[in-house]
C-alpha cells in the first residue's frame, strides 16, 4: 500500500497519517519531520532547510528529492508507506514516479480561508502528536506521552500566510496531476478527526 497524503497546510495530513500508520502497520514519512529533525541535530541539511523553512519556502528539489528515494529504499518501505508532505510540485511527483509506484493519493480537502486559525492555533508534541489550543482547555502537557507542548517555529502567521500562497501556486496543481492518473480520493478534510479517519480507511479498505 503506497500511499500519498495530498493537502494544505494544516489540512491535518500529519494527524491522520499517524492513525493511519498505526493502523496499517506501514511508516509514515514526513519530509517536514525529516527536516525538523535535522535542524534540531544541526546537520548541514537541516542548516539549508531552515532558511527556506522559516520563510515558508520550499526546500530545493534536489535536497529533498533524494532524501524521499533514499527513506523509501529502506526494509519497512516494503509492504508500503504513507507519504505527507511529499511530492509538492510537479517536478518532485514526475521525481517520485521514477523510482516507486504509488498506489493512491489521497487529498485531504479543507477551505484554505480556516486553516490560519488551525496552524496558528497547533501545539505539538516531541512524540509526534498535535493538538490545537481551542481544545486544550489550558492544558500544556501531551495527553499521550505528558511531555511539554510547543508551538512550531513556522507556524506564525507571517509564514503561514507563505506557505498557503506556496500550496495555492505549486503543490495544489499536483490534485489535476494525480486525477489525471487515476490515483485521486477526495476527502472532505472540515470535518471531525474521526470522521475523517473513517472516510480515508474506507477508500483504503
Ligand atoms: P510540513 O511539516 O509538511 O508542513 P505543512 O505541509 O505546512 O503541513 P502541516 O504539518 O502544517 O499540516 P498538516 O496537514 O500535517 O496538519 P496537522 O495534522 O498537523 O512542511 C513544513 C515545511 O517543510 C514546508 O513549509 C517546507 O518548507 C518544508 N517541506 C516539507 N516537505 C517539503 C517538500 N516535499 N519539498 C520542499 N519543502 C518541503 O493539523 C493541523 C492542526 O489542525 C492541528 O492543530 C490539529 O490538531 C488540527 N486538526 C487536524 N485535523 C483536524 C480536524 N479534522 N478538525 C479540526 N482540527 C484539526
Ligand atoms: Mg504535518
Amino acid at each position: 500500500m503506497n500511499v500519498i497524503l495530498l493537502g494544505a497546510p494544516g489540512a491535518g495530513k500529519g494527524t491522520q497519517a499517524t492513525r493511519l500508520a498505526e493502523k496499517y502497520g506501514i511508516p509514515h514519512i514526513s519530509t517536514g519531520d525529516i527536516f525538523r529533525e535535522n535542524i534540531k541535530k544541526q546537520t548541514p541539511i537541516g542548516v539549508v532547510a531552515k532558511s527556506y523553512i522559516d520563510k515558508g519556502q520550499l526546500v530545493p528539489d534536489e535536497v529533498t528529492v533524494e532524501i524521499v528515494k533514499q527513506r523509501l529504499a529502506m526494509d519497512d518501505c516494503k509492504n508500503g508507506y504513507l507519504l505527507d508532505g511529499f511530492p509538492r510540485n510537479t517536478f518532485q511527483a514526475e521525481e517520485l514516479d521514477k523510482f516507486s509506484t504509488v498506489e493512491k493519493v489521497v487529498d485531504i480537502d479543507v477551505d484554505l480561508t480556516k486553516l490560519l486559525k488551525r496552524i496558528t492555533g497547533r501545539r505539538v508534541c516531541v512524540c509526534g502528536e498535535s493538538f490545537h489550543v481551542d481544545f486544550l482547555n489550558g492544558k500544556t502537557t501531551c495527553d499521550k506521552c505528558g511531555s511539554e507542548l510547543y508551538q512550531r517555529a513556522d507556524d506564525n502567521e507571517e509564514t503561514v500566510k507563505n506557505r498557503l500562497s506556496v500550496y495555492q501556486n505549486q503543490t495544489a496543481p499536483l490534485i489535476e496531476y494525480y486525477q489525471k492518473a487515476g490515483k485521486l480520493v477526495l476527502i472532505n478534510g472540515d470535518q471531525s478527526i474521526d470522521k475523517v479517519f473513517e472516510d480515508i480507511t474506507k477508500t483504503l479498505g
